[in-house]
Parts: structure tokens; sequence; C-alpha cells
């Protein structure tokens, strides 16, 4: 999941570009902000939002994903590169994410 739909721009080693594509790897966005990066996969993120002390102002288009399949790659992100969150994201937790 992860290789086939976040690669490209967040890449393999999750560190991201910089100025492009904002790292996953030991991001304090996504760790403080677990149910607003749910809802950017669900419904894209765009405009300025700062990744450990670093501004982006790009837009992440929605990547076409089930709940299913956020669920699964969210559980993915939060355990890997160095992250450790201490519950797993459950389906209804995402299906209950709303714009
Ligand atoms: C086309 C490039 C692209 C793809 C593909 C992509 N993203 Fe993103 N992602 C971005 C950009 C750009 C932002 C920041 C948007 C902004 O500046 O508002 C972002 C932001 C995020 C964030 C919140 C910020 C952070 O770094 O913690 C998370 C979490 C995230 N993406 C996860 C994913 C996951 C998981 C996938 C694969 C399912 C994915 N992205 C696919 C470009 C992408």
């Amino acid at each position: 999941m992860y290789t086939n739909f976040c690669v490209n721009c967040h890449l393999l080693n999750g560190k991201g570009v910089p100025k492009t594509s904002p790292p996953l790897a030991m991001s304090d966005y996504l760790m403080n902000n677990i149910e607003e990066s749910i809802k950017g996969l669900k419904f894209g993120i765009s405009g300025e939002i700062s990744v450990n002390h670093e501004v982006y102002n790009n837009v992440m288009t929605v990547q076409g994903l089930s709940n299913d399949e956020i669920t699964d790659v969210m559980n993915y992100i939060l355990h890997s590169w160095g992250n450790s969150h201490d519950k797993l994201i459950t389906e209804e937790e995402v299906s209950g994410i709303e714009p």
C-alpha cells in the first residue's frame, strides 16, 4: 500500500522531499494530528502546514483509498521509521471522520 500510493512523494524512507512533500518519519504533525492526517487521506490536504518546524504549502490530492486501506496505511506509517503510537487505528475511527 505504502509503496503503491505514498512513496512517490513521501519516499521509501518516509523523509519526504524538502519544501515539497513533508516527512512522515518522526513527523510531529502526524503524531499530534492523527485525526487531521486521516482526514487528509480521505479528503486531501492543502494550504500551509508546519511539519518539524518547516512550513509546507502544497497539495496532497485524494489518493482514492477505501477506509479499510486508510486504516492499514495509517497503522503502517505510525509504526515505521522509528514512529510509535500506543494504539491501533480502527476502521470505525476512519469511517467516522468527516470533512
Ligand atoms: C502527490 C504527492 C503525495 C502523495 C502520493 C501522498 N502525499 Fe501525503 N502529503 C503530500 C503533501 C504535498 C502534503 C502536505 C500538504 C500541504 O502542504 O498542505 C502531504 C501531507 C501528508 C501528511 C500530513 C503531514 C505529515 O507529513 O505528517 C500525511 C500523514 C500524509 N501526507 C500521508 C500520506 C500517505 C499515507 C500517503 C499514501 C497513501 C500519501 N501521503 C501520499 C503529498 C503526497
